[in-house]
């Protein structure tokens, strides 16, 4: 019988990602399909502790098998800023335009542009926590190119390409991502 878990985000983007790269290996059920309508704190100062809370919001309340995601940009420049904060780095709101405003004014005038993405995922199964970590490296070009993808995708050339994220498309990003690679040690965990 397939597996079947809860991925605890309120993500969409994630969640199609997600679900596009498990193919038909594993079912992947959504917090709506679980009818959980919260907004999961992450309150923790690593990638680490915020996937860790988000996925035993879940596991505590609805006692299912589930994982999460955190995810930072890490820009060589800014010694790993925003990082964990990068969902919050222009302020509360969580605008990604906004973010990706400031990272670019931030990195003006910065010839230095390496960054990379990371991400962390907690998976816990019977109660103990398992966790994946992936990473994709790049740089941050000046200004944005491409309509796919999310977040700072627009901004993020990835190592070996001429193309943003955005520009890319969601196969080849599901492909090469920090997300990619963090879920395919998952899913090679479960046996997949
Ligand atoms: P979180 O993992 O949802 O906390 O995401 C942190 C921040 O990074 C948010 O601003 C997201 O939009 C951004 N982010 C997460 N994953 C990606 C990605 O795959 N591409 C671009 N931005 C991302």
């Amino acid at each position: 019988m397939k597996h079947s878990f809860v991925f605890a985000t309120n993500n969409a983007h994630k969640l199609d990602e997600v679900r596009a790269i498990a193919g038909k290996r594993i079912e992947i059920r959504s917090l709506h399909d679980i009818h959980c309508m919260a907004d999961i704190p992450e309150t923790g100062d690593t990638l680490e502790e915020n996937a860790i809370q988000k996925a035993r919001y879940v596991y505590d309340r609805y006692h299912c098998a589930c994982f999460a995601d955190d995810t930072g940009l890490e820009v060589e420049a800014l010694d790993g800023a925003p990082g964990v904060y990068s969902a919050r780095y222009a302020g509360d709101a969580h605008n990604a335009d906004a973010n990706v405003q400031k990272l670019l004014c931030v990195l003006k005038d910065t010839e230095n542009r390496t960054a990379r993405f990371r991400t962390v995922f907690a998976l816990i199964v019977e109660g103990k926590v398992h966790l994946f970590e992936g990473c994709v490296n790049g740089r941050i070009i000046r200004t944005r190119r491409g309509a796919g993808g999310f977040g700072y995708d627009p901004v993020f050339m990835p190592d070996g390409f001429d193309k943003t994220f955005a520009e890319l498309g969601e196969e080849v990003k599901n492909k090469i991502s920090h997300r990619a690679v963090a879920a395919q040690k998952l899913f090679r965990f479960l046996g997949q």
